[in-house]
């Protein structure tokens, strides 16, 4: 895809609803009694994964333009699936199912795509075998495929070595079918849209710092749920706004969970200018309409408890630290090298491509900013769609053509990125 220099962005974009919300909108919907009924559903290639696997366990799903409605049959409602159950490129899915699977009285068996067959899932099936669970990865190597098997579950109290919500959702899934309590203490709050929607769902959970401890066996109801837009689909409108010369856009209709507010931490810190209007309550989660406009950016650091609220905004951060003047160091942030690419690697080679001194470490990125001393590139997404998104937000603040190879990419989470875009520039 060729990507043009943009001069001047404006208007008002809405961004497509949340990803992680989504996903799990569908799952706790499935395994609830009664209906469901979803509006602002995120229609990306990765929660359309989460429809298909729970329609292949026997729930019916009806998704038609913006309401999709899930007829759930409750905690013990699903069926056992007749083929492998194929997540695709979602990790989120792949994730969050195993804790369901892990506690039915079926056998079943989940795949997804390349990507997805290199990612660590040891960090699940440790405490899933932990809780009595029979899962195996296939191949032996920790990762997908897995294979479960029928197994009475127990409540454990798990320290997670990695602060995940992916991680901490599997869990507290499988905890809704364990004999007593479980919980799951993390090293730092991951994003906690799990405990929020589930609660309202009638599930037993309380939190205490990072621990999050769930009740076995609730009755759970369906209910209806607006999807907030996702903040991190947000990020590259508000970076677009910050990085071309003369912007000044409404992004309506953001998520802003304190669990995942990080890039707007960021863009302060680093100088941007952000308003925040219309703040809001949708379906148990805060949210706004931000205002955003041009202006100069300056370096800075980010690491530790912060890096959860803005992990899958890294590779934008990384793209707005090289316009800013000055260095961002970013640590503490390993888990970039497990994500839909290895976004260490990802990210400093598209940077150096645009002529970016960076230094890529075990745990992020050194990066010299160099407002005034960029240049056009061809970039590749390495089928990762924020890399995708990132670098094509880059091209716009650059002054000569540059290319992404594999743009489609960005479909596995907002399909209308590049008309959304368009529709400012
Ligand atoms: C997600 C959690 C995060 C995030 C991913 C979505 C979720 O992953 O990177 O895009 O919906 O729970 P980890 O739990 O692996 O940090």
């Amino acid at each position: 895809m060729e990507l043009k220099h943009a001069s001047q962005l404006r208007g008002t974009v809405s961004v497509p609803g949340d990803k992680s919300i989504s996903h799990r909108a569908i799952m706790f919907g499935a395994i609830s009694e009664g209906t469901t009924e979803i509006t602002n559903f995120l229609q990306g290639a990765d929660c359309r994964s989460t429809i298909s696997c729970f329609r292949k366990m026997g729930i019916p799903i009806e998704n038609e333009a913006g309401r999709v409605t899930v007829h759930g049959n409750g905690l013990h409602g699903l069926l056992e699936p007749s083929g492998i159950l194929d997540v695709g490129n979602s990790g989120t899915t792949a994730r969050l199912i195993s804790g369901i699977l892990a506690g039915q009285s079926f056998p079943s068996s989940l795949n997804g795509d390349a990507s997805i067959q290199k990612r660590p899932m040891n960090r699940i099936l440790t405490p899933l075998s932990a809780m009595g669970a029979k899962v195996i990865s296939q191949n032996g190597n920790g990762c997908a495929p897995l294979a479960f098997e029928p197994a009475p579950l127990c409540g454990i109290a798990y320290q997670t070595p990695v602060a995940s919500a992916q991680v901490k959702s599997c869990i507290l899934l499988a905890g809704l079918y364990a004999d007593k309590i479980t919980s799951v203490t993390e090293p730092a709050l991951s994003r906690n849209h799990t405990e929020l929607m589930l609660s309202a769902f009638g599930a037993e959970i309380t939190s205490n710092g990072t621990t999050v401890s769930v009740l076995p066996q609730p009755k759970l109801s369906g209910l209806s749920i607006e999807v907030p837009g996702d903040i991190s689909s947000a990020a590259y409108f508000i970076a677009a706004a910050l990085l071309v010369k003369d912007a000044e856009i409404l992004i309506k209709n953001v998520g802003i969970n304190p669990t995942r507010d990080g890039i707007l931490k960021v863009a302060k810190a680093m100088g941007g200018h952000l308003e925040f209007q219309n703040k809001r309550t949708v379906s148990g989660e805060p949210v706004c309409d931000l205002f955003v406009k041009s202006g100069s950016l300056h370096g800075t650091v980010i690491n530790e408890s912060l890096i959860p609220a803005l992990i899958d905004e890294i590779p934008m951060i990384a793209v707005m630290a090289a316009f800013a003047e000055g260095q961002t160091v970013i640590k503490d942030a390993a888990e970039l090298k497990v994500k839909e690419s290895d976004r260490i690697f990802t990210t400093s080679e598209n940077l150096r491509r645009m002529g970016v001194n960076v230094l890529p470490t075990d745990d992020g990125m050194v990066i010299e900013g160099n407002p005034d001393g960029l240049h056009g590139a061809d970039f590749e997404s390495y089928g990762d769609h924020r890399i995708a998104m990132s670098f094509s937000i880059a091209a716009l603040a650059l002054n000569e053509v540059c290319t992404m190879r594999g743009a489609e990419c960005v479909e596995i989470s907002y399909p209308g990125f590049y008309r959304d875009l368009a529709g400012l520039t």
